[in-house]
């Protein structure tokens, strides 16, 4: 093994299951566990760490010591991928949606992917609709020379091969197989992982954060055996969107579990998981685990007012 998989396999893998022991706000019949994949790493925390493992050795096999990505402004993946860039050596180079933001002070999330040495490239919204184009990639390699692609959202073949790993560690924690299992959506790299690997005894909930035109509880493309829907219910009013409602119940959750969440994934999923634990939707005593993907450092200031 050389270094790279090494240091990988030491900090992917090893996080926690926790037991959630109070239930918000009001007891719910089911076994409710959080895997922890937010303490994967300070920076390169959640689902990105799993999504980005086989894309690192793989850029590292093909000898390429750059990463290209992509991401909005507020994006965890960027800010994910210049974290992992400087931990393991690779160069990295952000293309960011919105050229009117070159010049203008950072937020805070670019302003972390410049200090960990991020090379940021501004581009206008109708030019990063182009970011999957065969030219517009081999544009942008003329321009920074030969590097590693990793898509928007850091969804391709490889992440879900990193996301399939989340189950069998859950299966082997808990010491039996969980009822269900759940966890947020955005480009749904992480449940398609999750449902590549679940056996039919566990049913998969995605938890779209964003909205969607169908509003029905589609399945996520499956194996033949596995049991997985895309859950349309919590978007609270679209991507990032908030409203009171979503932001007490995330900060209640936190006070009581002493666990942080955010508003534009985990607080979603979790609000979802309850409102449907209430509804009746789980079977009594139902062992379910949601997965906690991490994004806290978009976590919003307002949950420490409430
Ligand atoms: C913190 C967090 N959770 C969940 C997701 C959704 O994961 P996926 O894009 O694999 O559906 C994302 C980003 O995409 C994220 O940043």
């Amino acid at each position: 093994m050389d270094e790279l998989a090494r240091q990988l396999a030491n900090l992917v893998g090893n996080s926690p299951l926790k037991l959630i022991e109070a239930p918000f706000p009001e007891p719910v019949p089911i076994r409710l566990f959080l895997k922890r994949d937010d303490l994967l790493h300070p920076y390169v925390s959640g689902n990105k760490w799993r999504k980005l493992k086989y894309n690192l050795l793989a850029a590292r096999a093909r000898k390429l010591g750059t990463l290209l990505t992509f991401g909005g402004a507020y994006s965890n993946h960027l800010y994910a991928t210049a974290a992992a860039g400087q931990v393991f050596g690779f160069r990295t180079i952000g293309i960011v949606r919105g050229d009117e933001l070159a010049g203008k002070p950072l937020n805070s999330t670019l302003a972390f992917c410049r200090a960990a040495g991020m090379q940021l490239h501004f581009i206008s919204r109708e030019d990063y609709r182009r970011k999957e184009n065969a030219d517009f990639l081999d544009a942008l390699t003329a321009q920074f020379g030969p590097c590693y692609v990793v898509p928007e959202g850091g969804t391709n073949d490889l992440a879900i091969q990193g996301t399939a790993e989340i189950i069998p560690e859950i299966i082997a924690q808990l010491g039996c197989i969980p009822d269900f299992a759940c966890c947020p959506v955005g480009t749904g790299g992480t449940v398609a992982g999750l449902v590549k690997s679940a056996t039919e005894q566990t049913e998969v909930l995605g938890f779209m954060a964003l909205k969607v035109p169908d509003s029905l509880w589609l399945p996520v493309e499956t194996t033949p055996k596995a049991r997985g829907y895309r859950v349309p219910d919590y978007h609270f009013g679209g991507y990032a969107r908030t409203t009171p409602e979503l932001l007490n119940f995330i900060s209640n959750f936190e006070k009581r579990n002493d666990i942080l969440l955010e508003q534009v994934y985990t607080g979603k999923m979790l609000y979802g998981i309850y409102d449907l634990a209430r509804q009746g939707y789980f079977p009594e005593g139902a062992t379910v685990v949601a997965v906690h993907t991490g994004g806290l450092q978009g976590r919003s200031k307002a949950l420490d007012l409430i």
